[in-house]
């Protein structure tokens, strides 16, 4: 399939838009999709064009801007619950010496979609998908920030009741191998035949082995499952 544009290039204009905006370049790079990332991520998906995209964690829009502009045909539900955009230095293993950017995580999304032209094809939901920081110490840190997580929804099952079955689906959000499996437990009953569910950060470090033990989890109680491995990212699709 040709497409309007490489996956690096729309990466590219994303991550200088939002650069534009006063987020760290650092910052925004090492939460998002790496270059390499952002064409396996194309790549993966079905190629005769994914009608209907759902993406699980957006942060600041990276990969939504990759997903929108490479499918320019297709629809886009995105999920992310929004936080403010400077707690997500607080939760990241790595720290930036970075203002505390208040700003919501879905206002740069909004923002960046806009700038390159594909925020009509979007729809955006604010809200945690199938669990919320089932890990103790990530709630502490978000409400030493003075976020009260009752204000937020859990908003999984109803998107995809709306939404579902979906042709590609990208999970990038909780990594915590808890929060994996829930998420791929709720997913595995909307995606469309010959759909995919793709994820993000398989590799070999600490968060790799969270997300690939939640993956393997899932495979056990779902066999009809096959995954595919390429760089840090996986793709899971029925046999
Ligand atoms: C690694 S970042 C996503 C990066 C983005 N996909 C990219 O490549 O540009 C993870 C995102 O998941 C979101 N998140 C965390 N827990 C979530 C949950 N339970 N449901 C949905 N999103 C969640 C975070 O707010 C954060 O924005």
């Amino acid at each position: 399939m040709k497409l309007p544009i490489s996956p690096q290039e729309a990466r590219q204009l994303a991550i200088s838009f939002l650069a534009q905006q006063g987020l760290n370049r650092e910052f925004v790079e090492n939460a998002s999709l790496k270059p390499d990332d952002a064409e396996i991520l194309v790549q993966f998906c079905p190629h005769e064009r994914p009608e209907k995209i759902l993406e699980v964690g957006t942060f600041v829009g990276v990969s939504s801007v990759v997903l929108g502009l490479c499918f320019p045909d297709s629809e886009m539900i995105c999920v992310d619950p929004g936080l403010p955009t400077g707690l997500m230095n607080g939760l990241c293993v790595r720290k930036f010496e970075i203002p505390d950017y208040q700003q919501t995580m879905l206002s740069f999304v909004e923002a960046a979609l806009t700038h390159v032209g594909v925020r009509h094809r979007f729809k955006i939901y604010q809200g945690f998908f199938s669990c919320c920081f089932p890990d103790a110490g990530d709630r502490q840190k978000v409400a030493d920030y003075g976020v009260n997580l009752n204000d937020y929804a859990l908003i999984g099952p109803e998107v995809c009741q709306t939404h579902g079955p979906f042709n590609a689906i990208f999970l990038d959000a909780d990594h915590h191998t808890e929060a994996v499996l829930s998420d791929l437990l709720l997913l595995s009953s909307y995606i469309a035949p010959d759909g995919v569910i793709i994820l993000h950060d398989m590799g070999e470090d600490f968060w790799g082995q969270q997300v690939r033990e939640g993956v393997h989890q899932f495979l056990r109680v779902h066999p009809e499952f096959s995954l595919e491995q390429q760089g840090d990212l996986g793709k899971l699709h029925i046999k």
